[in-house]
């Protein structure tokens, strides 16, 4: 069939497309990593921190979005790191194209382990389920503030680059054309399950998600941070 024979040719147009294993490995971990799991994270962290039949706010602080997150931030993390040891010492910059993809991706990578130091840096929580009433997060010290601007900005421009370093890696490799159509599919539901959810209103302020829109908690006097972030009781 044309279409299956075009779709499985190399986007070059080739006939024949060979590439040493360390390459689809690396390309391989690498999708996995930056293509599928930190994207899914990402999207997780912003739009379920309240589900739809959890009841918020009687029923606050719904631990379900935090342990997904959590396991798909780290195995997206370990992906990569795989991805780039396999990748190590292996390219050679001969073109243009692949100089540009090695400091891209070498400085991706570098944001995502930033990523992981930030949140460990990211303070106490604090609340009145905790042994102590204050922490950096109920408090919404400068700290928190800070790791919510740093984490939310840095976190959705390195999703955005990594679809620009993966394209890169697959042109550079002269991947067979179905793989960037699969890719520009899976970008695309991406893209409209981010604008389904923020329509619906479903990214709800983690403040207000974990104890509630009672003026009487502190966070609550300061205003939720980043773009599209909602509180429904205000
Ligand atoms: C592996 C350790 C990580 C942990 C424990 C972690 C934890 C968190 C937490 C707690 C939040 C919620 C922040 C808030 O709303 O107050 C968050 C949000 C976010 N994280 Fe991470 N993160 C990790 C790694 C990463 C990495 C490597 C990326 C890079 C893509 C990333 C991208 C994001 C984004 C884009 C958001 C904001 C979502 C929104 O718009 O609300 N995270 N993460
Ligand atoms: C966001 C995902 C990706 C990141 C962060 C990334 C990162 C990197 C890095 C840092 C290097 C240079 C390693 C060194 O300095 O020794 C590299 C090389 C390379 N990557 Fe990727 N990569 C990604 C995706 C891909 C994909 C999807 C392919 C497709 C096959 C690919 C193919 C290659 C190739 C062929 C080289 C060697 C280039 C050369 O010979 O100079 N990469 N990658």
């Amino acid at each position: 069939m044309p279409l299956i024979d075009w779709l499985l040719a190399p986007l070059s147009g080739a006939s024949t497309h060979q590439i040493a294993p360390w390459v689809s490995w690396h390309a391989r971990f690498m999708v996995l990593g930056w293509g599928l799991l930190l994207p899914l994270g990402a999207l997780m962290a912003r739009f379920f921190k309240v589900t739809p039949s959890q009841g918020w706010p009687l029923r606050l602080d719904n631990k379900f979005w935090w342990h997904t997150d959590r396991g798909l931030q780290w195995s997206g993390v370990v992906a990569m790191t795989v991805g780039l040891v396999l990748a190590w010492r292996g390219a050679q910059g001969a073109t243009e194209l692949a100089r540009i993809h090695a400091v891209a991706g070498w400085v991706l990578c570098a944001a995502g382990w930033a990523q992981v130091l930030g949140t460990l840096l990211r303070g106490s929580s604090g609340g009145p389920a905790a042994p102590q009433m204050r922490g950096d997060h109920y408090d919404m010290t400068r700290r928190r503030l800070l790791f919510e601007r740093v984490h939310k900005s840095v976190g959705w421009l390195c999703v955005i680059a990594a679809i620009g370093v993966i394209v890169l890696g697959l042109v550079m490799a002269d991947a067979p054309r179905w793989m960037l159509v699969v890719m520009g599919l899976w970008w695309g539901l991406l893209a409209c399950a981010f604008a389904v959810l923020q329509k619906r209103g479903r990214c709800i302020d983690t403040y207000q998600a974990l104890w509630g829109p009672d003026p009487i908690h502190p966070g609550n006097q300061k205003p939720p941070v980043g773009w599209g972030v909602r509180r429904p009781f205000d």
